[in-house]
């Protein structure tokens, strides 16, 4: 039975760590007309939000979006004066250690979140207002998430630009191993063979290597967090990739070249918020695109 939500005036949102995510949030939804407060450890990252627009303050209300580094996202409310109603996200890579921390002590006031956007860079000076344009953002919706405040938080996103991909955390976690986690550990190994190949291959060295491992050159602390965080899914991915690396190369050459440049293209959809509807057009490969009053408009691959 699909659950009619009303849709009513977007409350506040409050984004703790102003870095490249966080600035980057306050900063597209400043540009958006939502009102937005955030709090950072760093004055300079204060100050930098400051001056787009950003109400800098402890006292956060409506949905509160923690966008700190992984190992101190369970901590990073405390200190801060939290509405006790308010509805918590994140931006984390991974997803499930995040549930197992801070979704546990908030139950079905936290819903965990990940945009599929972001560079090698960090800190306040890489924020971006256009970051998260276009960008994937999946937002998980478990069996307890209380589903009007998953809509909140799908506002937030669809607000900064993004298309919201439902998810449970366990299928995040291992959809990002294969497409995120396994891409810095192969950048990083293909980094490392090429040095141990010497300083003239690093001379030679052009487009497809450098394509290859810019993702290598992110903060290591950051990729480090993350693959360790996501560490089975990460390991099980990896094995098929290593799986993919044992088959004649002509063969996995044209199955990679098909997966790559298959068609894109989609058709509109509408679907009942609900949350087995919602799901299904996540594993389906669609987004939602917009929020109505009794159904999200979206769109999902032709088949
Ligand atoms: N960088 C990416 O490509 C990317 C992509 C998607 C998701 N993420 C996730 O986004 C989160 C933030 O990453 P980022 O790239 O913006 O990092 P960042 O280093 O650019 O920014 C983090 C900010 O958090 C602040 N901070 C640290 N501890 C804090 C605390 N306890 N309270 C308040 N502020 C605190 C730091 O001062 C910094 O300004 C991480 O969890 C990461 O997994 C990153």
């Amino acid at each position: 039975m699909s659950l009619p939500v009303p849709t009513t005036e977007a409350p506040p949102v409050g984004v703790v760590g102003l870095g490249q995510l966080g600035g980057s949030l306050a900063a597209a939804l400043v540009g958006a007309g939502r009102e937005v407060r955030g709090w950072d450890v760093d004055p300079a990252a204060r100050e930098a939000a400051a001056a787009r627009g950003v109400r800098v303050t402890r006292e956060l209300a409506g949905v509160v979006v923690l966008a700190v580094p992984l190992p101190a996202t369970a901590a990073a409310l405390d200190g801060l004066d939290v509405d006790p109603a308010a509805t918590v996200t994140d931006v984390g890579s991974v997803k499930e250690p995040v549930l197992a921390s801070v979704g546990a002590a908030l139950g079905g006031r936290f819903v965990g979140g990940h945009p599929m956007a972001g560079t090698e860079r960090s800190g306040h000076a890489a924020t971006d207002p256009g970051l998260f344009r276009g960008a994937r953002w999946a937002l998980c919706l478990e069996p307890g998430t209380d589903l009007r405040r998953w809509l909140r938080a799908a506002e937030v996103a669809l607000d900064a630009g993004a298309e919201v991909v439902p998810v449970t955390a366990a299928e995040h976690d291992a959809a990002v191993a294969a497409v995120s986690h396994v891409p810095h550990l192969l950048a990083a190994a293909l980094a490392a063979a090429a040095g141990e190949a010497g300083p003239l291959a690093l001379s030679l060295a052009a487009g497809s290597f450098r394509d290859g491992t810019r993702v290598i050159g992110s903060d290591p602390a950051f990729v480090t967090a993350m693959v360790e965080g996501n560490a089975g899914p990460t390991a099980a991915a990896l094995d098929r990739v290593l799986v993919q690396l044992g088959r004649p190369w002509p063969e996995l050459v044209a199955a990679g070249h098909a997966v790559r440049t298959a068609p894109g293209g989609g058709r509109a959809v509408r679907v009942p918020l609900e949350r087995a509807a919602l799901l299904a057009l996540g594993r389906a490969g669609g987004t939602v695109t917009r929020r109505l009053a009794a159904f999200v408009e979206g769109r999902v691959p032709e088949a």
